[in-house]
C-alpha cells in the first residue's frame, strides 16, 4: 500500500540520488549535491511515497512567493513508474495546496512528452512556453489547475 508522509533525514539522500540518476535531470547536468540541496532546503517542502520499507519516490512543494502551489519536483523510482504513485503524489499536493491556494502550477520539458501527457489527464493546461529556460533548444512548459481566481470579485 502506497503511503506519503513528509521527507524524514534518512529519505533525504533517497530523494537525490533518484533526482540526480534521472531523466531529466541527468540531460541538465543536476548532480547529487545540488539535488540534496534542493530537496532539503527548509522553504519547501518534501513529500515522500513508501511501499512499507520501500521507498517509491518524492514531490517537492513550494508553498511561498509569487505564482505560490509550485510543484518544483515529482520523481518515482524507475522500478515504480507506470503503477500509479505518480498520479498519488500529484493528487496529494493538489489535496495540500487547494487547501490553501486556487493554484497547482508546475513545469514539464519539451523533451519529456510523457510527463506532459500525464499531468494534461489531470487536467492541467498550458499557460505558456519558456523557451531556452534550462537548456538552449529547449523550452520548460509551464502548466496550471486551478479551482478559480485568487479573488471572487473585481470589488
Ligand atoms: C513522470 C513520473 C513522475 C510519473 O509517475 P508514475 O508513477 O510513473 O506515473 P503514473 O503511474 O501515475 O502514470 C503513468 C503515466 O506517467 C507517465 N510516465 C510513465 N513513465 C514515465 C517516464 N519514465 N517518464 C515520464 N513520464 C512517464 C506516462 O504518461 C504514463 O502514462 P502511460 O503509461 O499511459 O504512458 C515518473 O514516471 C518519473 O519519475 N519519471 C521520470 C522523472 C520525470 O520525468 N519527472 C517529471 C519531471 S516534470
Amino acid at each position: 500500500m502506497i503511503e506519503i508522509h513528509a521527507m524524514s533525514p534518512n529519505d533525504a539522500p533517497l530523494c537525490a540520488t533518484l533526482m540526480s540518476t534521472s531523466e531529466p535531470w541527468t540531460l541538465i547536468g543536476r548532480t547529487y549535491d545540488e539535488s540534496i540541496a534542493l530537496v532539503t532546503d527548509p522553504s519547501k517542502e518534501a513529500w515522500v511515497a513508501h511501499d512499507g520499507d520501500r521507498f517509491l519516490g518524492f514531490i517537492l512543494l513550494v508553498l511561498r512567493g509569487a505564482f505560490v502551489g509550485y510543484i518544483q519536483i515529482i520523481a518515482v523510482s524507475a522500478e515504480a513508474r507506470g503503477t500509479g504513485v505518480g498520479s498519488k503524489l500529484i493528487e496529494f499536493a493538489e489535496r495540500r495546496i487547494f487547501s490553501q491556494f486556487p493554484n497547482v502550477f508546475l513545469c514539464v520539458s519539451s523533451f519529456n512528452p510523457r510527463a506532459r501527457a500525464l499531468y494534461e489527464r489531470l487536467g492541467y493546461q498550458l499557460v505558456g512556453e519558456l523557451k531556452d529556460y534550462l537548456v538552449r533548444g529547449a523550452s520548460e512548459f509551464l502548466m496550471r489547475k486551478t479551482t478559480g481566481p485568487l479573488r471572487s470579485s473585481t470589488d
